[in-house]
């Protein structure tokens, strides 16, 4: 599908909106010196760079450092850089979900970088949605681009031990809730638990998209890990400013880098990280943006069988990203995966990542990222299961789940609504076993809309003051990468548009099986279409039109399957 604005030709700098060009140039000469420019800084290329500082972004508190550091290293090189402002996405500020917002910040992405003359454009981003937003829309757009991520928050300390969001807020949560831990203690660690800029200091969505970005070749090598308040920050920075004036240069564009390898590269990496669930609808999301790639959920299952953990962070491990970091970060593990990887697949740099990773300088010793033939985790930490109750798929962090509920039998007990699981989730009347397995429908991107990161049903309390840690859990939301546990997410179709989950009833058997892949309800075919016809007549008449970015989203999004973008923003074919 392409664009039907016409692209120019020649410096992008030079791009004019009016039929007289030299007019149209010195009336933009007029404004930009308005701004204090002189003709001989005018009479330069012109790096973008994308601010998305905001208030309501703590985790890119330090973006003025970096852009001051990316500015640096544009001058540097005899280019100019100017700062634009494009949304930003906080995790905890975003209603009803930042997955929600997504897609309208890739088009803002999208429609800025192509809308303002720039040669080039640094995309300045981290915390979870903000980096697959940026790149969907850079794509779109095909400007040369270049990422650069805000970097990770260091840890803070609670009673003598490193705390991180946002594993660690889940964690003691989940204690407060079983009785282990009392408020005054939970306000103790909510003051450690984020203890500065940065994005979570754990394997969560950001650190996955940062890892995920360098793997695909559009961030520098190198660049994932560095913790957001270092030196190494600000210096990938710099190096990032310098680079971007580099592509600008030879003209070398999202769609000259991004190929299938690319993105078999970035799953391997995925794969190898344990990293968050969220990642495979934002991967599929962005190859979706590239005319041509055929990326499927089977890619991410069949890479993931050949692909072991090997890298030691929570959730799915013990140790955060600043231990990653100094243990060398993703060019390590990238050497480790060396027989895994295309090596061929080219980079931001112009140059291959087998000749990056042969001139990266030499590791150390170090215990996080494990060599390959002695694994955390065999393979597959990201799992993809079907069968009668997912049709088109389900995933799972088995890594990061209870080995013996991995294959598991046991009667339903069903939430038709994130209201009706917050009524009766902890209500002492709700009849319920650590046996059971607790689904909840209408939690999708078109029910919720969104899909909120609620896949992590809580434990009920009167089971979690039991001392019962993990339960089977399905739904079709997503879950935050920061999260562990036994549970089955994205399940597609979705409830709010007729998928079988919508018609799982309490009492129903539920069978999952991780090894051979399969989540399956135990009905009758007759029984279960007979249901699913019922429902489909109960539907008829209900959708009402809604106005605003609310009634565009549920008309457009696509499956989480297909990576939740809106279906007019898919490159296709
Ligand atoms: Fe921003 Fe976790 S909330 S990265
Ligand atoms: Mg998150």
């Amino acid at each position: 599908m392409s664009n039907d604005i016409e692209e120019p030709t020649g410096l992008r700098s030079g791009l004019t909106n009016y039929g007289d060009e030299e007019f149209a140039l010195f009336l933009r000469k007029a404004f930009i010196k308005g701004a204090g420019y002189t003709d001989d800084a005018l009479d330069r290329r012109i790096i973008g760079i994308v601010d998305t500082s905001s208030g309501y972004n703590p985790c890119h508190g330090n973006s003025a450092s970096l852009i001051e550091a990316v500015k640096r290293g544009i001058l540097l090189c005899g280019a100019l850089p100017i700062t634009f402002p494009i949304i930003s996405l906080h995790e905890s500020f975003a209603y009803p979900t930042s997955m929600y917002l997504r897609n309208l910040m890739s088009m803002d992405a999208e429609e800025m970088i192509r809308a303002q003359p720039m040669d080039a454009v640094v995309l300045i981003g981290g915390c979870d949605k903000t980096v697959p937003a940026e790149l969907m829309g850079a794509i779109s757009a095909n400007v040369p681009a270049i990422q650069l991520v805000v970097g990770p928050m260091l840890t803070g300390s609670h009673g003598g031990v490193r705390v991180g969001a946002c594993t660690d807020c889940r964690r003691f949560w989940a204690r407060y809730r079983a009785g282990e831990v009392d408020i005054e203690e939970l306000g103790r660690v909510n003051n450690e638990l984020v203890p500065g800029a940065g994005t979570c200091g754990v394997m969560g969505t950001a650190s996955t998209m940062a890892c995920i970005a360098e793997a695909l070749g559009i961030s520098p090598l190198g660049s994932a890990t560095p913790p957001a308040v270092s030196s190494a920050r600000l210096r990938v920075a710099e190096q990032t400013g310098k680079l971007a004036v580099a592509i600008g240069e030879k003209l070398i564009r999202p769609l000259d880098i991004l190929k299938k390898e690319n993105f078999e590269n970035a799953i391997t990496v995925l794969q190898a990280l344990g990293g968050s669930t969220n990642a495979i609808v934002h991967i599929l999301a962005i190859a979706g943006r590239v005319p041509g790639i055929n990326l499927t959920l089977d890619d991410i299952d069949r890479i993931g069988r050949k692909t072991p953990l090997l890298v030691d962070l929570k959730p799915s491990g013990e140790n955060y990203m600043e231990d990653f970091h100094n243990a060398g970060g993703l060019p390590v593990l990238l050497r480790e995966l060396r027989s895994l990887l295309h090596l061929n697949a080219l980079t931001i740099t112009g140059r291959t990542l087998g000749e990056e990773l042969d001139t990266y300088p030499p590791s150390h010793k170090q215990l996080i990222i494990r060599p390959l033939a002695d694994p955390l985790f065999p393979s597959s930490a990201l799992a993809v299961l079907r069968g009668n109750l997912a049709p088109n798929g389900a995933v799972i962090k088995q890594s990061a789940a209870t080995k013996g509920l991995l294959s598991h039998i046991g009667p339903a007990v069903v939430f038709s609504s994130a209201l009706d699981l917050a009524n009766r989730i902890d209500s002492e009347d709700l009849e319920v076993s650590p046996d059971n397995v607790l689904v909840l429908q209408n939690i999708g991107s078109v029910g919720a809309p969104g899909m909120p990161e609620a896949g992590l049903i809580p434990i009920p309390k009167k089971l979690a003051r039991q001392g019962v840690k993990d339960m089977v859990r399905i739904s079709d939301r997503r879950m935050s990468g920061t999260a562990a546990g036994t549970v089955v997410l994205h399940v597609a179709p979705e409830s709010a548009i007729g998928g079988p989950l919508a018609v799982v009833r309490d009492g129903d058997l539920i069978s999952i099986d991780v090894e051979s892949r399969s989540l399956n309800i135990r009905i009758d075919p007759s029984e279960l279409q007979r249901r699913l016809h019922v429902w489909e007549i109960a539907q008829n008449g209900k959708r009402k039109r809604e106005r605003g970015y609310a009634g565009l989203y549920k008309t457009a999004v696509l499956g989480a399957e297909l990576g939740a973008d809106f279906d007019f923003l898919t490159a296709g074919e």
